[in-house]
């Protein structure tokens, strides 16, 4: 039996997919078409892509010609690939002219006529509708965002509203868009809206911008407490809408991949979970200021709740905390999270300093992400036999914003209300955590 193998991201999949497809078939009796992983592909800088793998996976399996669709995910795999499934043929378009030679170590490789005048970039450029994005609040984080959004196909960012003028107009200035202080005219000149306004103006912005029909994409910490969350996710869901938390880690693609490699096995069941965060601050700053819920709990749990969360899932026992206080914020606060079958921890400091990195422990090993964790762009694989030990590298470009943005503009472009990669349960689980830490539950005072 003669083996052919392909490769491709196979995006809104078109007749020059289908015509190579179909010629790969004929060069064999068996094709396997390796589908480009998420992660794989923003890891190579490709961003836009608007169907996720499983949609593309579909799309490649109801063309008939595949006979196995496999996932690629890593640099080098295709020599893997072609030696574990003992392949004959690799076969790819002819806009890869020459790249490939370097395979015909392992099999023939063969370059088929491209078709002209159609390409996956092509039609997305053609359907691209772009949003008009708004931001609320005007500080460091909104600052970060402008510039990321460029970076991604889809989203201008064209006002701000912030109820200081003089605040709005120095944002606006710098950014080269439009300035607003009163709500209703900001909402009726954007489509989308980001809200990076203080943490306790976060539902409010949030619900008046579902009531206004846009999709939200609202910065950490997304609500401080579970009704909060739970109805704003309802009134999303009612009206059709987007509501994403940028949990920035989240969508990142070494996160992704730390998550996909420990669901798999790699380091077997996970009994406990560490992650640490710590960013000193000096006055006068927001994260010093009881007033605006301040505070390393506020400032830096969602991003730790989010990786427990992740691993480990929402059905915890109990949690408790041990907190540091100073002028009314914590600048120290540890929590101990219980689950049935696993521990996990949290370390946050704001006036404290320690390391912030994330262990993940298991039965067979242990995955460490060196601080700062959440900025990960490197992780590795840990065994009691060290010669087993393996180490990844990601890429985690500029702010790391232009994840979080490209997955809210797919959901809106594709229809998707959720994000597998942080669920809207989860999310309201780290709502729920804060929350009980903010009304003084099982917190002791050190
Ligand atoms: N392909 C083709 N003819 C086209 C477009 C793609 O033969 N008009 C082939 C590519 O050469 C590759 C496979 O289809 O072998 C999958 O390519 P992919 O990168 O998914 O398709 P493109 O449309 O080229 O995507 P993009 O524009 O995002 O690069």
């Amino acid at each position: 039996m003669k083996k052919v193998i392909t490769y491709g991201t196979y995006d809104l999949l078109h007749q020059g997919h289908l015509n190579l497809l179909r010629r790969a078939k004929e060069l064999g009796d068996y094709l396997i078409v390796g589908v480009t992983s998420d992660s794989f592909d923003r890891g190579r800088g490709k961003l836009n892509v608007r169907n996720n793998v499983l949609e593309r996976v579909e799309a490649v399996k109801a063309t008939g010609y595949a006979d196995e669709v496999i996932i690629e995910d890593y640099l080098g795999q295709k020599i893997d690939d072609i030696q574990k499934y003992d392949v004959d043929i690799f076969a790819i378009g002819s806009d890869w002219e020459g790249k490939f030679d370097y395979l015909n170590e392992y099999c023939k490789v063969v370059y088929l006529a491209r078709t002209e005048g159609i390409s996956s970039t092509m039609l997305r450029a053609e359907s691209q509708s772009v949003y008009r994005v708004g931001i609320i609040g005007s500080g460091r984080i909104a600052n970060r965002f402008v510039p990321e959004t460029k970076v991604v196909n889809g989203a201008d960012v064209v006002a701000v509203l912030n109820p200081s003028a003089k605040d709005a107009k120095m944002f606006a200035t710098r950014h080269g868009i439009e300035a607003y202080i009163d709500f209703d005219s900001f909402i009726e000149n954007v489509d989308v809206v980001y809200v990076a306004s203080p943490h306790l103006t976060h539902y409010d912005y949030v619900k008046r911008s579902l009531l206004a029909s846009k999709h939200v994409l609202c910065e950490i910490p997304f609500m401080l407490s579970k009704a909060e969350a739970l109805e704003l996710y309802r009134l999303a869901e009612e009206r059709n809408l987007v509501l994403l938390e940028a949990s920035k880690t989240a969508y990142s693609p070494a996160f992704g991949h730390i998550v996909t490699l420990i669901k798999s096995g790699i380091i077997g069941d996970v009994v406990d979970v560490k992650a640490s965060l710590s960013k000193m601050v000096e006055p006068p700053i927001r994260e010093l200021d009881a007033q605006q819920a301040g505070g390393a709990m506020n400032e830096h749990a969602p991003l730790t709740l989010m990786a427990i969360i992740k691993l480990l899932g929402i059905d915890w026992k109990d949690v408790d905390f041990h907190t540091k206080r100073e002028n009314g914020v914590d600048i120290y606060t540890k929590g101990v999270i219980n689950y049935p079958h696993a521990t996990s921890s949290f370390t946050l400091g704001i006036g404290v300093k320690t390391e912030g990195n994330l262990v993940i422990s298991g039965t067979k090993g242990y995955v460490y992400v060196p601080a700062p964790w959440w900025l990960t762009s490197y992780f590795e694989v840990r065994y009691e036999d060290q010669t087993k030990n393996k180490k990844y590298f990601y890429s985690y470009d500029g702010e790391g914003l232009r994840y979080e943005i490209q997955e809210f503009l797919s959901m809106i472009v594709n229809d998707r209300r959720s994000c597998y990669k942080l669920r809207r349960r989860e999310s309201v689980a780290i709502a729920e955590i804060i929350e009980k830490y903010r009304n003084g539950e099982k917190v002791t005072e050190i």
